[in-house]
């Protein structure tokens, strides 16, 4: 087996900053700046304008692009590319392959992988497994999402947990430096997806007159429900990942978690009496923009010297499905 390592990260979040007076000034909404900062932990997000070209795409290329310059090396040297996204920018083709062409990846073969949260760790492992096993060299992993085009504004209890943004990540087999991706431990429960989910817009229920006034092509959840099952699967996965390697909590050095609410990543830290400052936190600040949390978090760690050579570092996410994952990263 090869080693696979990440070897380079990049961002983009749209330029139009939304605070939380957004919600009860502008739209007139029945919440206020108390509720969502102490229920949530959000205080702004960015939220995409298509015209200038903040599309998923246009914002996987962004952080790509930033990512493939810090990499220093040109998009046709690339194999693949990998974009998780629950809003890709048209159902077909894949946004991963406007991407592809985007970037001139001429070599790069392209595909979406849908996960919800949990997508931009199912995408690393599968990326991951395609590098050890010499099926592929350099793989781009994005995590990406127009979350604005999905949510109901008319429903707080969903529409102010969300942003926009893309987080791009590449992983190489290199036999020294970046962070060795070390491995991973996954697992789903379709039994969750009538919690977190979007009625509408399938083969179930193709888009017509009804489901478009029945508001069902928007993002539908139950919040307590979902909250109590993303503090008890992330600390589960967490453990038992770190139990794979004979590891405990007080092992690890950062953990970089989905970013779905402060509130479940403070639960989750005292469940694994992990400290706040070993956990990287951009909730506030970009909100909950599904697959791109982790590899825009893991950006923010780096750029911020959070990581530093030898740290046993942790991703792990719980979303829709239910899907959930973690992935042990070595500096
Ligand atoms: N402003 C003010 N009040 C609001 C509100 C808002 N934006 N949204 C909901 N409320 C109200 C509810 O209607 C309820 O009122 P009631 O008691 O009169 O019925 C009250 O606040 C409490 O609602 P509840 O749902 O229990 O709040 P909560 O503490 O669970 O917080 C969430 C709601 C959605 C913030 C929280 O459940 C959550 O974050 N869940 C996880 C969601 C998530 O992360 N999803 C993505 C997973 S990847």
């Amino acid at each position: 087996m090869l080693r696979a390592a990440l070897t380079a990260t990049g961002r983009y979040f749209p330029t139009r900053v939304v605070p939380n007076s957004y919600f009860y000034d502008d739209l007139g909404l029945e919440t206020n700046e108390e509720w969502i900062r102490s229920r949530t932990g959000v205080i702004t997000r960015h939220f995409a304008d298509a015209a200038a070209g903040e599309t998923t795409s246009g914002m996987c290329v962004r952080a790509a692009q930033q990512c493939l310059e810090r990499a220093g090396i040109d998009a046709d040297q690339l194999d693949g590319v990998i974009v998780a996204t629950i809003t890709p920018d048209q159902a077909l083709p894949s946004t991963a392959c406007f991407v592809q062409e985007a970037l001139g990846a001429k070599g790069a073969w392209a595909f979406d992988l849908v996960a919800a949260c949990s997508g931009y760790v199912y995408a690393l492992a599968q990326a991951t497994s395609m590098v050890r096993t010499g099926l592929a060299k350099r793989v781009m992993v994005i995590g990406a999402e127009t979350m604005t085009s999905i949510l109901d504004f008319e429903d707080r209890n969903t529409c102010i947990i969300f942003g926009d943004g893309a987080g791009a990540t590449l992983v190489e087999a290199k036999e020294t430096g970046g962070l060795e991706i070390v491995d991973f431990r996954m697992h789903s429960a379709g039994s969750g997806a009538d919690l977190l989910m979007i009625p509408a817009g399938g083969a179930t229920h193709p888009a017509s007159a009804e489901t478009i006034d029945a508001r069902m092509h928007y993002v539908k959840q139950d919040g307590r429900a979902v909250f109590k099952h993303a503090v008890t699967r992330i600390s589960q996965v967490i453990v038992e990942l770190l139990e794979g390697h004979g590891m405990t909590a007080s092992d690890v050095d950062l953990v970089v978690p989905h970013q779905a609410n402060i509130r479940i990543i403070e639960a989750c830290g005292r469940r694994l009496k992990i400290p706040m400052d070993q956990i990287a936190v951009t909730v506030h600040q970009w909100a909950n923009t599904t697959a791109a949390t982790i590899p825009t978090t893991l950006d923010w760690a780096l750029e911020e010297g959070r990581i530093n050579p030898g740290d046993n570092v942790v991703l792990a996410t719980f979303g829709a499905g239910f899907t959930w994952g973690s992935a042990l990263l070595k500096a």
